[in-house]
């Protein structure tokens, strides 16, 4: 059994009920989210990039909790330097770990720091845990071999970005959604900023019209998959 909660923004905690794993951890300074980092007792945190709004509370959850910080390497080798436990891996990597095999797949974007550092490419991952395989996409432009990651792996639950701007608007993300053929999409990255307002609604009438199943998550929100 799974339980996902949607923080806001990027932010996603998984719960096995022995581990825990929270995905791009924005709290502080993430105008919709509900809960404070010190709320997080994550012992797993992976990144999908460097950004701000991804990083997040990283550092300081990881240390309260001495979670490993799961990441591609130029960005893991970052966290280690700051004193934290890290798991280096890259894309098109998989590693086993106590909760379940996680894979970093292709993202098209940037991944730069606050101090404009540059901390290696972007990723999407893919984490089986709890019996459920999940595809955070991070964020990314709409790319064909999202087919290629549909086709390799049954994906239980797509989070893809529907903010536009930054990332996929809702029209890409639906056409996404038919390339990776999730038997659940929930839509992230909006609304947290003027620059990303979209109405996920629109994007769940979008995809439900091509038969998937959508689910619009509120914040602080926890499910059982
Ligand atoms: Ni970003
Ligand atoms: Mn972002």
């Amino acid at each position: 059994m799974l339980k996902l909660t949607y923080i806001s923004h990027s932010a996603f905690i998984l719960d096995d009920g022995e581990n825990q794993v929270i995905i791009d951890p924005y709290i502080t300074g993430n105008p919709t989210a509900t809960i404070k980092w010190q709320d997080v007792s994550a012992n797993y945190i992976a990144l999908t990039h460097a950004h701000g709004d991804h990083f997040g509370d990283t550092l300081e959850i990881a240390k309260a909790n001495k979670s490993t910080v799961i990441a591609v390497n130029e960005l893991a080798n970052y966290v280690a330097s700051k004193g934290v436990n890290t798991h280096n891996m890259h894309i098109g990597g998989s590693h086993n770990f106590p909760f379940g095999k996680l894979k970093f797949t292709i993202a098209h974007h940037g991944s730069s720091n606050n101090d404009g550092e540059y901390m290696g490419e972007p990723a999407g991952i893919v984490i089986t845990i709890g019996g459920k395989t999940i595809y955070h996409a991070g964020d990314t432009g709409i790319f064909m071999d999202m087919k290629l990651i549909g086709e390799l792996n049954q994906i239980d639950v797509f989070l893809v970005p529907i903010g536009g701007n930054f990332t996929m608007d809702i029209s890409d993300a639906a056409k996404a959604t038919e390339f990776v053929n999730p038997k659940l999409v929930i839509p992230n990255h909006y609304n947290t900023f003027p620059a990303i307002v979209a109405d996920p609604n629109e994007f769940k009438q979008l995809v439900e019209k091509d038969g998937f199943n959508c689910r619009v998550m509120n914040y602080g929100e926890t499910i059982e998959l």
